[in-house]
């Protein structure tokens, strides 16, 4: 998708509210005097990010651009470090005492690692979705409510939910049992809900970590319609374990092999149909993996 000037200073402002102290110097506007970064169309990207757990290397120096309002996949083989790739993008390898990463991260002209990033601001910007549903034990409607109302944006509440469900395709089903708990609800309904909840913080990109692998074939199929349809407003990065899948939703695909290594990205259908490297041939092909 294109991006016109407006989309891009928007951008620049919503990305601006990450940096939480001395906002003056450098960073976001300070294009020209820290590294001359200028506006582009991808909204993340890492250049050479290593992580570490303890001595163990789970990424060895990634270097990927990320599309606007794309769905990206990232594939491999169990272990190759797809989630913890996701994790890096919002922040959320803080939170894991052995990590440590090295390398850029930028969401926007920000790097995401500079000491004045708030990680919880940048999660509020950057929603994630896991493998299996996570409702909180709430009703529903208090589940999509919750991170507005921590926000203190509890002007035109039932306005807000009702958009969020509406976006995640589950108003129709709960509309009529708001106030019942969302642990009632099926393992799709729980995982579209737990998307209203990520959107409804108004996020500009999606992580989901294979959102639908715990699902069967019906609620797949209305999860992977969602993915879509939200990628018209929303930049979604999917890891999935499925290669119809990948091959089926998204714009890019994203190849880890083992030991963490980025081997291959590029157009989705690239990949699937005329890869660069034998290895992610193989490993699409089920040769190995
Ligand atoms: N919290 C952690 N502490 C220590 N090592 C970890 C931690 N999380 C991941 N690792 C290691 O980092 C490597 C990459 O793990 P990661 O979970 O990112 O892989 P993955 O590609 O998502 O695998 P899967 O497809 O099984 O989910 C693995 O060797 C894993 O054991
Ligand atoms: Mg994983």
């Amino acid at each position: 998708m294109s991006q016109n000037n407006s989309s891009t200073t928007a951008e620049h402002r919503e990305s601006d509210q990450l940096i939480t102290t001395d906002p003056g110097r450098g960073g976001l506007d300070d294009r020209d005097g820290h590294g001359g970064r200028q506006p582009r169309e991808c909204v993340i990207e890492s250049k050479d990010l290593d992580v570490f757990y303890g001595d163990t290397q789970a990424l060895q120096s990634v270097s990927l651009e990320i599309p606007k309002n794309r769905v990206t996949a990232m594939i491999g083989p169990s272990g190759c470090g797809k989630s913890t790739f996701l994790r890096c993008i919002n922040r959320m390898n803080d939170l894991v005492d052995v990590a440590r990463i090295d390398g850029d991260l930028y969401f926007g002209e920000t790097n995401v690692y500079e000491s004045d990033v708030d990680p919880v601001a940048l999660r509020r910007r950057i929603g994630m979705v896991f493998q299996h549903p996570n409702p909180f034990p709430k009703s529903i409607y208090d589940n999509v409510a919750y991170g507005l109302r921590i926000q203190g944006k509890t002007e035109s509440l039932d306005e807000a939910v009702e958009r969020s469900l509406k976006r995640a395709a589950l108003w129709d089903e709960v509309k009529d049992q708001l106030d019942a708990s969302a642990l009632n609800l099926s393992g799709g309904q729980q995982q579209r809900l737990c998307i209203a909840r990520a959107i409804a913080a108004d996020p500009q990109v999606l992580l989901m970590d294979e959102p639908a692998s715990a699902l069967d074939p019906i609620a797949t199929s209305k999860i992977e319609d969602l993915i879509e349809e939200l990628a018209q407003d929303y930049t979604v990065v999917i890891v999935t374990h499925n290669m119809q899948q990948a091959a089926r939703i998204s714009d890019k695909t994203a190849v880890f092999l083992t030991g963490g290594e980025l081997v291959e990205f590029d157009d989705t259908n690239t990949i699937f149909e005329d890869p660069e490297h034998d290895r992610v041939e193989d490993y699409i092909t089920g040769k190995f993996g």
